[in-house]
């Protein structure tokens, strides 16, 4: 699917991209390495354990003075319209994937997924244990919540 994805979207250039399929707790790519870490979407899974082991994974494998940015969709507490939307991811979204999108299942857990992560504040915190720089921000009234920052250059 990711082959399929990078061949669509980058056409000629695909084959200038490298795809590694891996577990991102896991995985053993060289310290030091990247100059950019991103995750769209891709954290709402990871339990509070597993965030902070990622957040270590991101410490490690950013070079020094590298980026990362991360973005998951989130639960937004306190936010008035929250009922609705509630309502919308945990039982509206799933009915309209069912419905149009040939039975997929992909948003059937979104609901769980969102209320178990919560937002961003611990991915935040475990960043920042790992010696991160770090922002947290919320979007869209906290539906979203991101954390972006750079791994400092020691001196
Ligand atoms: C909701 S999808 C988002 C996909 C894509 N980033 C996007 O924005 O459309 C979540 C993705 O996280 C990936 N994922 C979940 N746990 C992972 C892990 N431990 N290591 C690597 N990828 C993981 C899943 O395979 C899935 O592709």
């Amino acid at each position: 699917m990711h082959l399929e994805a990078v061949d669509r979207l980058h056409g000629k250039y695909a084959d200038m991209i490298t795809h590694i399929e891996a577990d991102a707790l896991r995985t053993d790519l060289p310290s030091d390495y990247a100059d950019l870490v991103i995750s769209t979407f891709g954290l709402k899974t990871f339990d509070r354990d597993h965030q902070s082991v990622l957040a270590k994974q991101i410490a490690r494998i950013l070079k020094p003075g590298g980026s990362f940015a991360l973005i998951e969709a989130s639960d937004p507490k306190g936010w008035m319209l929250r009922p609705f939307y509630r309502f919308y991811l945990d039982r509206i979204l799933p009915q309209i994937e069912r419905f149009f999108l040939k039975g997929a299942k992909d948003f059937s857990m979104i609901g769980t997924y969102t209320r178990n992560y919560g937002d961003s504040t611990h991915m935040a915190e475990a960043l920042r244990e790992a010696g991160l720089s770090v922002t947290l921000k919320n979007h869209f009234f906290g539906c979203a919540t991101s954390v972006a920052g750079y791994r400092p250059v020691k001196r």
